[in-house]
């Protein structure tokens, strides 16, 4: 793909061969799992099959429900080298579709906002289109034999607004994706996920492999060495342990040292990469999503995104407070990621053994294993570990 061979030179990576061995074992238990071998963190070819394989058929959210209230309300997104359109209509309901004009290509909107007027139109020669895609008017278009505006739309994508979050999917035939997440969905519900507000995003520019970051995430292992002063003081690692879950998503439960005082939180994923934490008192106070726009083998940029309950959603202190302790924990994990990155580009990795602590990891690589395998992919939704709720 020539998005991924632009983004590619912007980082250093070592040459890979042209023909590898890209299969690799995952064990039948975290007590007897290693780690991935290097090329599935630094292979090129095994990124364009991520792209291909995972990225062009998964669910990505790309915005929550409250970021675009209002009629007019736009949002555009590059999925994967694709330029999208997030927009609110007339009648109150979301659409996406392509950025890329019906005339020639020229992308239509940038950026986020709110347009005027109850249409869009391409900056280039000014076609119009109504918010919901449909083409609208084409100046000086009469000549055009057979073309009828009315005809035309701009190419809708797959749309699911779960949990308060909106959903994306590029593939024409995806899966909804509600029935995976059945179990997810009551556990959240719960704590009345949907309802918290996006109040702040803070952005990191993360030039590592993507899948770092979400074994970063998916395990508290790291809590005694990498955050000793911060999260290891109130989750301590020893206590973590990944949930046995039936859908398509990991959850890694971490106690408190002290549950009169301080409620456990959950780090979850729902796969591939949507990373998300949440305190579980009983009004949640805040959450944390943490989307990864993935660029290629090597770069992704982090938007970290602080959602709260409604109660403190006009409270600049507190989400400050929030804020500051969040990007805190992120600054003590970066080095460690860059380190990892660092070594998985060394002649000298070697796979490492996981602890019984790492066992959302496990459940990670035994899913992109199978999702990687294209013979499996139409079944793998219902058979893979960790996977396969439904409705
Ligand atoms: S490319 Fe959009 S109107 Fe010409
Ligand atoms: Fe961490």
């Amino acid at each position: 793909m020539a998005f991924v061979g632009t983004l590619l030179s912007i980082v250093s990576a070592l040459d890979q061969p042209q023909e590898m061995n890209l299969a690799y074992q995952v064990s039948d238990s975290v007590q007897t799992a290693s780690t991935l071998p290097a090329e599935q963190y630094t292979s090129e070819k095994v990124f364009e099959d991520e792209v291909e394989r995972l990225f062009r058929r998964e669910w990505f959210p790309v915005a929550r429900v409250d970021q675009l209230p209002n009629v007019g309300d736009y949002l555009v997104h590059d999925l994967f080298g694709d330029e999208i359109v997030l927009m609110r209509d007339q009648t109150g309901n979301l659409n996406a579709f392509s950025n890329i004009c019906l005339h020639r290509g020229c992308p239509i909107l940038a950026g986020a906002g709110n347009v005027e007027g109850n249409h869009i139109s391409c900056p280039y020669h000014k076609w119009a289109y109504e918010l919901d895609g449909r083409l609208r008017g084409a100046p000086l278009m009469e000549q055009a034999e057979g073309f009828i505006t009315s005809s035309n739309k701009l190419q809708p994508l797959a749309l699911e607004a779960w949990q308060g979050w909106i959903f994306l999917n590029i593939d024409p035939a995806a899966k909804p994706l509600a029935p995976r997440l059945v179990e997810l969905d009551e556990k959240l519900s719960s704590y009345g996920f949907a309802d918290l507000r996006h109040v702040k995003t803070v952005t990191f520019a993360s030039p590592w492999n993507w899948k770092i970051m979400v074994e970063n995430f998916l395990e508290s292992y790291h809590h005694m060495g990498t955050h000793p002063e911060t999260l290891n003081q109130a989750f301590p690692a020893q206590g973590t342990y990944g949930e046995k879950v039936r859908g398509n998503y990991l959850l890694l439960e971490n106690p408190s040292i002290d549950p009169d005082e301080i409620p456990p939180f959950w780090a979850g994923c729902i796969l591939p990469a949507t990373l998300f934490a949440l305190i579980r008192s009983d009004n949640i106070p805040y959450a944390v999503w943490y989307q990864l726009d993935i660029k290629g083998r090597g770069l992704f940029e982090l938007k970290i995104h602080i959602l709260v309950h409604q109660s403190i959603a006009e409270n600049v202190d507190a989400i400050e407070a929030i804020t500051a302790s969040t990007t805190a924990i992120h600054l003590e994990d970066i080095p460690m990621c860059e380190g990892v990155w660092k070594g998985v580009n060394s002649h000298f990795y070697k796979p490492g053994r996981l602890s019984h602590l790492e066992e959302c990891l496990w459940q990670f690589y035994r899913y992109l294993a199978i999702e990687s395998d294209q013979d499996s992919h139409q079944s793998s939704h219902q058979d893979r570990p960790g996977a396969g709720a439904k409705p």
